[in-house]
């Protein structure tokens, strides 16, 4: 280890970012530590993020599916079907308690040391984490990020919740308001959906998903609406007041008019999330935030500060952990005086929803405007599996570039877009064509094979349409 120094690495931050760059600096070989203020490591998405999101997600499907005649359309009656909310906490907290753990684990095994409390700069090389100064030769910025506040609306986790509020509701609402209709909005207002609830979206935008593919807004939003989403589109919300048990919420037309009132048992505010870096001093490390509040870097996520790096959420792009996570592989890579490279063009993007909506690359109104692309579209209604299985919604797109035929974005709305992302992403990492897609076997009958359709509706000759 460098002289004067307490470690060769130290992070703040024991998110995705945070604990996976800790990791990766230990297993180089670089004398490592992460300081983080929450009680268990992991941080937004393994606490209160993705992690019991896709929990309560997963049971309110199962709940859905047989409650609502899905299960007995194939023969398997469940009976009189009830409600354990309760239960279906414990096993989303048993799941976070459970991944929290194992990366404490990793920790352990890898000798990352956890130094408990809340980091703030004293220097570019000195931070305070409690009574203790710690020098370090590399500081690495993951700070995560947080809900970004509404002007005039007060959470209170109770009716006026944000996301965190949201996955511990007691008991399920009759009317719920979210403000806000991307994907947090979506996947939360899945959940209480399905379990019940009547669901109001008011969202700023004439459509909701803002970042997604055209198509994909469109056919989503269709069916949202179908499985019983209200949207209140092009409409602000002015103010929420809470009396009692209901909060009375003033609406109006985004562009200015007459406003309305309308009243919900709980309200979810899901319209963002800012970047973490109030109360670390960042001036005394010679840094500033952009216009965004965010810490900007190189493409080797070093700041303009000598020794101070970052990444994750509180850097500019997309706010999403498997971003966050490769960044934290990166940096250490980039610390330890190796490459490390992200490829900011295919990061793939999956909103949890059923069916769950993907999405990586350009959006066909962002390929247009580099340039003469083709696009093939197949839908999920002629796909076998989709339609044995029952799930017709939704299509896979392919965005290629008209000269070269590089594939430049898939979009895919289907019960396991999720995991056929992947698929598009690899071959997009590798410069595929939409011809290598084409003629890559694909197994059958796999939902995968519409990926392979689309591509084929690239040059115009898909099969099963
Ligand atoms: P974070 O995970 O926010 O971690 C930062 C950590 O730093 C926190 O634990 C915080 O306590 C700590 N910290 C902050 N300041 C200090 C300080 N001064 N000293 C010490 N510690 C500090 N992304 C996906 O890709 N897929 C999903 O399905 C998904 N679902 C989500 C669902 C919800 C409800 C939410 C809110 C987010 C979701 N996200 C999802 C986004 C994902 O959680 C974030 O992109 C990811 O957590 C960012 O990782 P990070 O390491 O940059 O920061
Ligand atoms: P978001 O940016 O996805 O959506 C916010 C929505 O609120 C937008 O549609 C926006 O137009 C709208 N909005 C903004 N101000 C408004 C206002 N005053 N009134 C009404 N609508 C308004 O943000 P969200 O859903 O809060 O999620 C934050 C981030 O967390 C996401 O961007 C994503 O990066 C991450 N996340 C990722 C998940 C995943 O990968 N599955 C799941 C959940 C969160």
């Amino acid at each position: 280890m460098a002289e004067g120094y307490d470690f060769d690495v130290l992070v703040i931050g024991a998110g995705p970012g945070g604990y996976v760059a800790a990791i990766r600096a230990a297993q180089l070989g670089l004398k490592t530590a992460c300081v983080e203020s929450r009680e268990t490591l992991g941080g937004t998405c393994l606490n209160v993020g993705c992690i019991p999101s896709k929990a309560l997600l997963h049971a309110s499907e199962l709940f859905e599916e047989a409650a609502h005649g899905t299960l007995a359309k194939w023969g398997v009656k469940p009976g009189n079907v009830e409600l354990d909310l309760g239960q279906m906490h414990a096993t989303r907290l048993e799941a976070v308690k459970g991944l929290t753990q194992g990366i404490e684990f990793l920790f352990k095994k890898n000798k990352v040391e956890w130094l408990k409390g809340r980091a703030s700069f004293e220097s570019a090389d000195t931070v305070k984490v409690g009574d203790r100064n710690v020098r370090a030769k590399n500081i690495v910025i993951a700070t995560g990020s947080s809900v970004t506040p509404l002007p005039g609306i007060t959470i209170d986790q109770e009716r006026i919740v944000d996301s965190t509020g949201a996955l511990e509701l007691p008991e399920v609402p009759k009317r719920m308001v979210v403000i806000g209709g991307g994907v947090i909005g979506l996947e939360l207002g899945s959940v209480w959906r399905r379990l019940g609830a009547q669901i109001t979206v008011v969202e700023f935008l004439d459509q909701i998903l803002p970042g997604f593919d055209g198509d994909v807004r469109k056919e989503a939003s269709k069916i949202f609406k179908k499985q019983g989403f209200e949207f209140r589109l092009s409409t602000k919300v002015t103010k929420a007041e809470r009396k009692g048990d209901t909060v009375t919420l003033a609406i109006e037309p985004a562009a200015g008019g007459a406003a309305e009132t309308i009243e919900a048992d709980v309200v979810l505010v899901s319209i963002g999330r800012k970047p973490n870096t109030d109360g670390l001093a960042l001036d005394k490390a010679g840094l500033q935030t952009n216009q965004r509040g965010q810490i900007e870097t190189d493409h080797r996520f070093k700041t303009k500060v000598a020794g101070v790096w970052a990444i994750g959420d509180v850097i500019p792009g997309p706010m999403l952990a498997h971003k966050a996570e490769d960044e934290g592989i990166a940096v250490a890579e980039n610390i330890a005086g190796q490459t490390g490279i992200v490829n900011e063009e295919v990061i793939p993007s999956v909103v949890y929803t059923m069916p769950e909506i993907a999405g990586v690359g350009l959006t066909e109104e962002e390929a247009r405007k580099s340039g003469d692309v083709k696009v093939g579209k197949f839908p999920m209604l002629a796909n076998s599996r989709a339609k044995t299985n029952r799930e017709p919604d939704g299509f896979v797109k392919v965005i290629a570039d008209a000269k070269t035929d590089r594939v430049l974005g898939v979009w895919i709305i289907a019960s396991v877009a999720g995991t056929m992302i992947g698929e598009a992403a690899l071959a997009m990492e590798f410069g595929a064509t939409s011809e290598d897609i084409a003629y890559t076997c694909h197994a059958h009958p796999t939902h995968e094979e519409a990926l392979k359709e689309a591509a084929m509706a690239v040059q115009g000759k898909p099969i099963h349409i």
